[in-house]
């Protein structure tokens, strides 16, 4: 420690003593506003320190005489949001679908809780949104439905699955394996594919192979697509004059669609899910564009 106080010569001021190189530290006091607001901080802590929870404890912390902090906030605004929606929780248990959709708030509630429960559940198979996915993972936002896109009709095909082997009334439809069973020969199958095509108007149908094809078509298929290829719900036997295709629609796709008929398989969702979220699940699936 210096004992002798120092004045620097240009300036007047003390200095600390301290010297590098030759070269002194002045002793500045220190800014006035620095030092009330520095006073002013330890001011603040002490008065947030007996508000709120501070020093901890062997067991547990000194809680503030308050008594909050943000985690019991956290908690109450979590009891609040489900106060508040009780009785709309309530509504959607008792109205019917038709209700529920006549009804804007409850609609926009249906449809909040259906995207929620969507993202969860369903988003890995049919994308977000319900934009589908390849490999036989259907688009739920268009107007091109399976099995049906009335209320009713995406209602059940939730709470059943579609050949969801686990669940007995699920919904169920298998097209023959014309390839693997020999019902068609090579030839046969390559010609209604090139029919197949013509039905929606595609690019790289054959004329005449397809001409051969109509016949084999009107025998073999028309009784589950349909005359036209417009598709049978109820036989869960998808539109071909769509041009919208779970397993891709080229000659060589649809070829081996036919030949070796893949079968999309998705959950019953009754049981897994309570009746209240799939009702939201299936007002949400309709008000994605295609609902009937
Ligand atoms: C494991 C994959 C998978 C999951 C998860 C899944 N799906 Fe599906 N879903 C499918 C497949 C595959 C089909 C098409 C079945 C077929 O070929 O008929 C389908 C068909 C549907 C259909 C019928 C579409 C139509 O055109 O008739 C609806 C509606 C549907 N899913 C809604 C949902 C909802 C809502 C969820 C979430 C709760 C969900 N899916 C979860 C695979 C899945
Ligand atoms: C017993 C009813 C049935 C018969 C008969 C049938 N199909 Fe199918 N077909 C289906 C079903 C059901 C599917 C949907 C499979 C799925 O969802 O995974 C399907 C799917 C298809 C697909 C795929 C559609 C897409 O979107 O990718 C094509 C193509 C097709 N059928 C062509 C034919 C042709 C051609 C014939 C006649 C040679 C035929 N089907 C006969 C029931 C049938």
């Amino acid at each position: 420690m210096p004992t002798k106080v120092e004045k620097d010569a240009l300036t007047g001021r003390e200095t600390t003593g301290h010297e590098w190189d030759g070269i002194k530290e002045l002793n500045n006091p220190l800014p006035k506003w620095w030092v009330y607001v520095f006073y002013a901080t330890i001011a603040f802590s002490l008065v947030y320190f007996v508000l709120y929870p501070s020093i901890p404890w062997i067991n547990g912390y000194f809680p503030g005489i308050l008594g909050d902090n943000q985690r019991l906030t956290l908690e109450r605004q979590m009891q609040e949001g489900f106060e508040a929606q009780a009785g709309l929780r309530t509504a959607i248990n008792q109205a019917t679908l038709e209700e529920i959709v006549a009804d804007p708030q409850l609609l926009a509630f249906a449809v909040a809780g259906g995207r929620a429960a969507f993202a969860d559940n369903c988003v890995p198979c049919h994308g977000l949104g319900g934009a589908g996915q390849a490999g036989g993972y259907p688009v739920l936002a268009d107007d091109a439905w399976i099995w049906g896109g009335t209320l009713a009709a995406i209602s059940e095909t939730l709470h059943v699955g579609i050949r969801w082997e686990e669940e007995p009334l699920t919904r169920w439809a298998e097209m023959p394996a014309y390839g693997e069973l020999g019902i068609l020969t090579p030839e046969q199958i390559s010609d209604v594919a090139h029919y197949v095509l013509t039905l929606s108007g595609a690019d790289g149908a054959d004329a005449q192979a397809a001409a051969r094809g109509a016949e084999t078509y009107e025998w073999e298929c028309a009784a589950c697509h349909g005359a036209a290829g417009e598709g049978i719900q109820d036989l869960g036997a998808p539109a071909l004059s769509d041009a919208i295709w779970l397993y891709g629609g080229g000659h060589a796709a649809i070829a081996a669609q036919i030949a070796n008929p893949q079968h999309g398989v998705m959950p019953a969702w009754g049981g897994r899910l309570d009746d209240d979220t799939i009702k939201m699940l299936t007002v949400y699936v309709h008000a994605l564009g295609g609902g009937q």
